[in-house]
């Protein structure tokens, strides 16, 4: 056996009898050389592991699971910010196991099972053997749900929680509207407002509308089929919409109280930040949404939105315990291996799987 190997082994052996787990200084992750469609992700079995920085921690990855961002990403939506650090790892779900910490972290330790997500502009993602995520970045994942099912559930249920409870603060007895309610945010976004006592009406695609009902959603229109405006009585106190197309987004502001929010996913700075650049895009970002919203609040009384994914340690652990309990759940649709990500990608464009694609890293 050649000298380097036979150190390593020994190494391994002397790290395993200390109760140390070996981890190696590289790993395989799907990497994005260049954007482009799902063919141009590449598996790599030499991408190196970072050092952790204090507040950090590996995780070795379980489960991770696909968000429209991660094939957004792919095709160039935000390439103003993310051109410049090609090639860069996809990914923002996961849940696994923490496999190293850093010299700050306190509430983990290594061989906790952990979920979480990273930030939508985080540049090393998830695809991969192992992931670095900050403290609060993660928690316990709940015993009750396999790994597939805890990575299912981060970016999205996080998303709704940012909207909900640090931008509407919703309380019970309240009326919510959420428009796409049959997607990983709306699911959660419906759930999390259930949790808290809210009444919540939907809008939602034929094949979602068992789920959303399941989810707790009193009232489900279909969107396809139904006239949303005829359909839906009375006043709302939060409108999520999720679509954020102009037709929701007139719809979601008539239907609100004064005083009441309007949230879109669909803000609009990274896409005008692609078109004129960082510099003019970004501040034109702001202007835009400054101008929107003293308009409505002029003309509705409404507050409006741009909601963005946003790390919340407190959201998360209580993500966690709801998911723990049954009450959070985001349906997995299929399962491909990591080293399936172009196919399932594929899957995901080609609107193959209408639900959540998960990906196993064993
Ligand atoms: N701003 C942020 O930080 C942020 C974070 C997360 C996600 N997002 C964005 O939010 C959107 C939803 O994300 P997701 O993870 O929930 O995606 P998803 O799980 O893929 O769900 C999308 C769902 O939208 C529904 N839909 C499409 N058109 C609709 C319409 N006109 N009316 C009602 N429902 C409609 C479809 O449901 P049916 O099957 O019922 O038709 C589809 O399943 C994506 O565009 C994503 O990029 C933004």
């Amino acid at each position: 056996m050649p000298l380097r190997r036979t150190l390593s082994s020994a190494t391994s052996v002397l790290k395993a009898k200390l109760g140390l787990r070996y981890i190696s200084t590289t790993c395989r992750a799907v990497v994005l050389p260049r954007f482009g469609g799902p063919e141009v992700l590449e598996v790599r079995h030499n991408v190196e592991v970072p050092e952790l920085k204090p507040r950090e921690v590996l995780v070795r990855a379980c489960a991770v699971s696909i968000n429209p961002l991660d094939t957004r990403m792919r095709s160039g939506y935000g390439r103003s910010i993310f051109g410049p650090l090609l090639p860069l790892i996809l990914g923002r779900d996961i849940s696994g196991e923490v496999a190293a910490t850093g010299a700050s972290v306190r509430s983990l330790s290594v061989g906790q099972e952990v979920f979480g997500a990273l930030h939508p502009t985080a540049v090393r993602g998830t695809y991969a053997d192992y992931a670095v995520l900050s403290e609060d970045e993660l928690a316990p994942k709940p015993a009750s749900i396999t790994h597939e099912e805890a990575s299912a559930i981060p970016f999205a249920a996080l998303t709704a929680w940012r909207a909900l409870k640090s931008t509407a603060q919703i309380t019970g007895g309240e009326r919510l509207l959420v428009l796409g309610g049959g997607g990983a945010v709306g699911l959660s976004a419906i759930q999390l407002s259930v949790a808290v006592g809210c009444h919540v009406s939907t809008t939602c695609g034929k094949q979602s509308i068992e789920w959303v009902l399941a989810a707790g959603a009193k009232e489900a229109i279909d969107y396809t089929s139904e006239d949303i405006e005829a359909k839906l009585k009375g006043e709302f106190d939060a409108v999520l919409d999720t679509i954020g197309a102009p037709e929701t987004e007139r719809i979601g502001i008539n239907l609100l109280k004064r005083g009441g929010h309007y949230m879109t996913l669909q803000g609009e700075t990274a896409s005008l930040a692609d078109r004129y650049g960082l510099a003019v895009g970004i501040p034109m970002a702001t202007a835009i949404l400054l101008k929107k919203q003293f308009e409505y609040r002029y003309s509705h009384g409404i507050e409006y939105w741009w909601t963005y994914m946003r790390a919340d340690s407190e959201g998360l652990e209580e993500i966690a315990r709801l998911a723990g309990a049954g009450k959070l759940k985001i349906p997995v649709d299929k399962i491909f291996l990591l080293s399936q990500a172009r196919e399932a990608h594929e899957a995901k464009d080609r609107r193959l799987v209408p639900g959540k694609v998960v990906l196993n890293v064993d």
